[in-house]
């Protein structure tokens, strides 16, 4: 229906005679004259409608109001001396309008479009009128280029691209299942992908050599700022590929991605070990645009004259005494907010938190008076402490302290406002340990598919795997690993993580028939496509990269969904409701 989009319209166009087709922005009426700001997703332009150039144009739009959708025949013209609008990108041009139709009326929208300080339930309700402002359109324009960027090097690198059921079997990635009952199978369900995992690696059992699909995956899990329901990934899988190969991939899909967003990166980027993120920044997902790396000085402590601190610096093992230096934090902070500093560790189960202040004259604080001249001198030569700095110290279990530790971090960086907001850090995490021990039970950190270094350890937790994430500005991207290609050696991980061989056989069976039938080495990885556009955009949730997101509590505010169905449904199902949770 169109000539032209509103928004690239340009002085090269004046004289020209064009139909545009948008909604109306706004309108106002200058004593006889209306103007009226057309909008279409590339942009707005003021249309002119003058009862001296067209009667029945100027008729229709004295009846425009917001939202209208409208056709607009007319000619451009440069806009008089002194009218011209330097924040509008046409703002140098104007379309006097010939022909007016509405096409469409709009009552009174519940919000207006593009307000900052509307509440997110009632834009998910609209969805689609939060939709209409330029910045979710600039999104989804983004999103749309890096997924066919994405496509486009998995193609040109010899990837197929191959669909795998959702209607499938649980496939465990740590998360609680979607189910779907079965209808020709009463009481029986399907569960819904929690990833693609099994099945990429029964193609590669197949001898397709390179899969990668944009999958949707589902996974019933706490809700936060960077996980839904119900999200997409990039996920591809190699044969006869080891992590270099697989990280070199990942590598160079990530850098055509942000290059079809207009963002240059260079890899390869930077590793660190799991062991080195966890001890330096409390985090297997370290954000390393800025430092604030903690120290060791439980050997220091041991020496001290603090019972508490002593004590807890004898079991090495268990226990952990790190460190963290604030460059100029004497100077920035007050005693007191450094005393407060206090009760924001204390909500992450910290029993307190040690500080000095480094001075012309040494080390002052509470704590000084149990350490030795030496071992004062010791602290500031390993935290390398310069006059103004301020120096924090967390002491008891290893993992509650690397966990407060490495929260304090991050909220000191915020609080000093170090983070640039302009930076895209990259850093591969590394060497993963296979298990995690909690309450008792052994889990699998990555998945129980994972390839482990050598099960010959010691403790269960020491087994290392080759397992790798890629972490972009504090926030996991993606993750991936060499996988099990032995039948023996994926039975003994499920053994160890505590599977029965019929559990093992009834949920994973067909995964280690099919290793039983020739399986190639291999190795993948799968990034989260909502997420990395959501990092892509600097957008501050996930919601708003997904076109139709779920809230907090995993409702569709625009759908209603999820809802109750009627008793002939559930019948046909087999499924009585009973004993109805809210959690
Ligand atoms: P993993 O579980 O690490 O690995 O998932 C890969 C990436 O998917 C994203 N992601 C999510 N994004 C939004 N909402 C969620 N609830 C959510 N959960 C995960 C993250 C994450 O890094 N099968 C393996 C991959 C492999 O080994 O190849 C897997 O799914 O960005």
């Amino acid at each position: 229906m169109r000539s032209n989009y509103c928004g690239k319209l340009s002085e090269s166009d004046i004289d020209k005679e064009v139909t545009l087709c948008g909604w109306a922005n706004s309108y106002r009426d200058h004593g006889g004259v209306i103007f009226v700001d057309l909008r279409d997703n590339s942009g707005l332009v003021q249309l002119v409608c003058d009862p001296a150039d067209s009667k029945d144009a100027h008729k229709n739009a004295t009846i425009v109001r917001d939202e209208f959708v409208l056709i607009a025949k007319g000619k451009v013209r440069a806009r008089g001396e002194g009218l011209e609008n330097p924040n509008l990108d046409t703002g140098k041009i104007e379309v006097v309008v010939s022909e007016l139709i509405i096409e469409s009326k709009s009552t009174a929208l519940p919000f207006v479009i593009n307000d900052e300080k509307v509440g997110e339930e009632i834009r998910l309700k609209y969805r689609y009128l939060d939709l209409r402002k330029p910045a979710s359109y600039e999104i989804f324009r983004l999103r749309s280029k890096a997924t066919i960027a994405a496509r486009n090097i998995l193609d040109a690198n010899g990837f197929l691209e191959v669909e795998t059921p959702v209607l499938t079997k649980s496939t465990p990635e740590g998360a609680r299942d979607y189910l779907v009952p079965s209808r020709v199978h009463g009481g029986e369900f399907y569960a819904l992908p929690q990833s693609p995992q099994l099945f990429k690696q029964l193609l590669m059992v197949a001898g397709f050599d390179k899969y990668f699909q944009i999958a949707k995956c589902f996974r019933d899990e706490d809700l936060r700022a960077d996980r839904q329901p119900e999200f997409t990934q990039i996920d591809f899988e190699m044969s006869f590929a080891g992590q270099e190969d697989v990280i070199k991939v990942a590598e160079d899909l990530l850098e055509a991605v942000f290059k079809a967003c207009g963002h240059s990166i260079q890899a390869p980027f930077n590793r660190i070990t799991y062991k080195d993120a966890m001890e330096k920044y409390g985090s297997d997902k370290p954000d390393l645009r800025y430092d604030l790396a903690m120290v060791d000085v439980i050997d220091i402590f041991e020496r001290c004259e603090n019972e508490i601190f002593s004590n807890i610096a004898k079991n090495k093992h268990h226990n952990r005494i790190k460190a963290l230096k604030v460059p100029d934090g004497d100077n920035i902070f007050s005693k007191r907010q450094m005393k407060g500093f206090e009760d924001y560790v204390r909500k992450f189960g910290a029993s307190g938190l040690g500080y000095f202040q480094m001075k012309e004259d040494g080390l002052k604080g509470p704590l000084t008076k149990f350490f030795s001249e030496a071992d004062l001198e010791e602290i500031v030569k390993r935290a390398d402490l310069k006059v103004g700095d301020a120096i924090f110290f967390g002491a008891g279990d290893k993992k509650l302290v690397l966990d407060y530790m490495g929260r304090f971090r991050i909220y000191l960086a915020e609080l000093m406002d170090i983070v640039p907001s302009d930076v895209f850090e990259f850093v591969w995490v590394v060497d993963f340990p296979m298990f995690e021990v909690e309450d008792g039970r052994v889990k699998a950190l990555h998945h129980p598919f994972t390839m482990p270094k050598d099960l010959d350890c010691e403790h269960i937790e020491e087994i290392e795997s080759i397992a790798y994430d890629i972490v972009l500005n504090g926030t996991e991207l993606g993750g991936g690993s060499v996988r099990i290609h032995r039948p023996e050696i994926q039975n003994e991980v499920l053994r160890l993580l505590g599977i029965s061989d019929e559990e093992a056989q009834e949920k994973f069976g067909f995964l280690v028939e099919a290793l039983q039938y020739g399986a190639p080495p291999h190795a993948g990885l799968a990034f989260g496509l909502d997420r990395l556009i959501m990092l892509l955009t600097k957008s501050s949730s996930i919601r708003d990269v997904i076109a139709f997101p779920k809230t907090q509590r995993a409702q569709c505010m625009l759908t209603k969904a999820p809802s109750p169905v009627d008793n002939e449904q559930l019948k046909e199902l087999s499924i009585r409701v009973r004993d109805i949770k809210k959690v």
